[in-house]
């Protein structure tokens, strides 16, 4: 089947569907850039695109079922409408590649996690010969996609910038690594000047996005550490705010920690992952640091700004973890007392190290884990929220409030979202707000 396309200005209809995490968020907004140079705009219901893109998550077992299941749901739209063309992109794709061609026949484009500046070339060639493809090498480069941020999706306040792709540290029940390519970083000058056109079209916020920003700019010689693109980044002028993720505990440098001091506009916030409190799980995951030393940064971290809000992922039931390691995860959420916990139960990965670990644990056991860390966390997230009643504190203010009625939305220094009362044009203006409940 081929794409009808009566003119050469005639817009098209895109419909992109996002999983997982910000570095796919990000990618489906560059995307969305560069098919609008290709005249395609994008539409909010899928039935009505005439391109429809789902960028998939491969990280836990349920992420993949997810992609497959919403790809699964286009079948019979496809049926209905041969000229529909059906794209998978993300870490499933680069994960199966062209099997996926032969597995779901209503697919007609697969685009690997290095590809997305490739979609336009893997389209015209759809149009003129009607075939199915699979773009799923590493040969990405930073430079092959525009310069810059010509006009970004949503006009929004606070925007994703990637800093860096991929990953070497292959903690072993990790997929990132296998399906994202080893680590490369993106020359400096090249981020200072999307962060410049970002603030250009209006954007107060930026988050900046790696698997590990810690190690940035490693092995690129004359180019600068994170410390120093933050530097950078800060001196951009109307930028009010800088946010990262993610961190990586075991090289958390004092030079990035003292930024947390040195930078005003950086936000007082880290998130940094810590996965198990147990030395010897922190040790068959791979991780490279202890509990100590973890405990030992967070400190540090409070130390250099006492106000600095810590964020964590918290892996449970990891092959060999008995009850007293778990009781040793559980200890330290009391001793961090984390702002914020992502939490997960262990999911068997592909290509990984600890699919073939002995000792792993029983589905019954992992659930019942998690449910006991996450009523912990609550109560710790709850106590702390409710510190905050009383207080004043500076919102970000970013759009209409997801709880409806006249509310509009913000977050505070500390990644803390708050909701109040207040007139639309506050949008982008940074506010002092009171807090009354939490
Ligand atoms: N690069 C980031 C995030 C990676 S994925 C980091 O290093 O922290 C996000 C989170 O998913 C991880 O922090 C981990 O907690 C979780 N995760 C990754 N693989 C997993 C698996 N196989 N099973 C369960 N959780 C997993
Ligand atoms: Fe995965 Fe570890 Fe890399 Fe994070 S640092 S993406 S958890 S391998
Ligand atoms: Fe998922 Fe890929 Fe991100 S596996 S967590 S979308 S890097």
């Amino acid at each position: 089947p081929r794409v009808s396309r009566s003119s050469k200005n005639e817009a098209r209809r895109i419909f992109v569907r996002t999983f997982g995490c910000q570095m796919n968020r990000y990618d489906s907004e560059r995307l969305v850039e560069i098919l609008g140079g290709e005249h395609f705009v994008v539409v909010e219901d899928y039935r009505r695109a005439d391109l429809i893109f789902i960028n998939t998550c491969t990280v836990r077992d349920k992420a993949e079922q997810k992609a497959f299941s919403s790809l699964g749901r286009l079948k019979t739209l496809k049926r209905n409408r041969p000229e529909l063309v059906v794209a998978l992109g993300g870490c499933v794709a680069q994960q199966y590649g062209e099997e996926l061609l032969v597995r779901w026949p209503h697919l007609d484009l697969v685009v690997g996690t290095h590809s997305i500046s490739k979609v336009p070339a893997m389209l015209a060639r759809y149009e003129v010969t009607g075939d199915r493809q699979a773009w799923v090498d590493f040969s990405y480069d930073f430079g092959d996609e525009p310069d810059g941020r010509v006009q970004p999706w949503k006009p929004e306040v606070s925007a994703y910038v990637t800093i860096m792709r991929g990953c070497d540290n292959f903690c072993t029940y990790c997929i990132v690594p296998m399906v994202r390519g080893s680590e490369r970083s993106r020359p400096s000058r090249e981020v200072i000047r999307e962060v410049e056109s970002l603030i250009e079209c209006g954007v107060r916020e930026v988050t900046l996005l790696g698997q590990n920003v810690n190690s940035y700019g490693q092995g690129a010689s004359g180019e600068v550490n994170f410390a120093g693109l933050l530097q950078g980044v800060a001196q951009v002028e109307g930028l009010l705010r800088i946010r990262f993720t993610t961190s990586h505990p075991k090289d958390l440098s004092p030079t990035l920690m003292r930024c947390f001091a040195d930078l005003p506009q950086l936000c007082p916030h880290i998130h940094l992952p810590v996965q198990s409190g147990s030395d010897y799980i922190l040790h068959r995951m791979n991780r490279g640091y202890t509990r100590d030393h973890y405990l030992r940064l967070v400190k540090e971290l409070r130390g250099m700004r006492e106000d600095v809000a810590v964020s964590s992922d918290m892996i449970v039931g990891f092959p060999g973890e008995t009850e007293e390691d778990f009781e040793l995860s559980l200890r330290l959420l009391e001793e961090v007392r984390f702002d914020g916990l992502f939490s997960f139960k262990y999911s068997d990965r592909p290509q990984t190290g600890a699919r073939l670990l002995n000792g792993k644990v029983e589905e019954e056991v992992k659930l019942e884990r998690l449910q006991r860390l996450q009523a912990l966390q609550e109560r710790i997230t709850l106590e702390k929220n409710e510190a905050q009643v009383g207080q004043t504190t500076l919102v970000l203010v970013e759009g209409p409030s997801q709880i409806g009625g006249s509310q509009l939305s913000g977050r505070t220094p500390q990644n803390r979202v708050v909701n109040f009362k207040g007139s639309p044009h506050l949008v982008g203006e940074e506010i002092p707000i009171l807090i009354t409940v939490a």
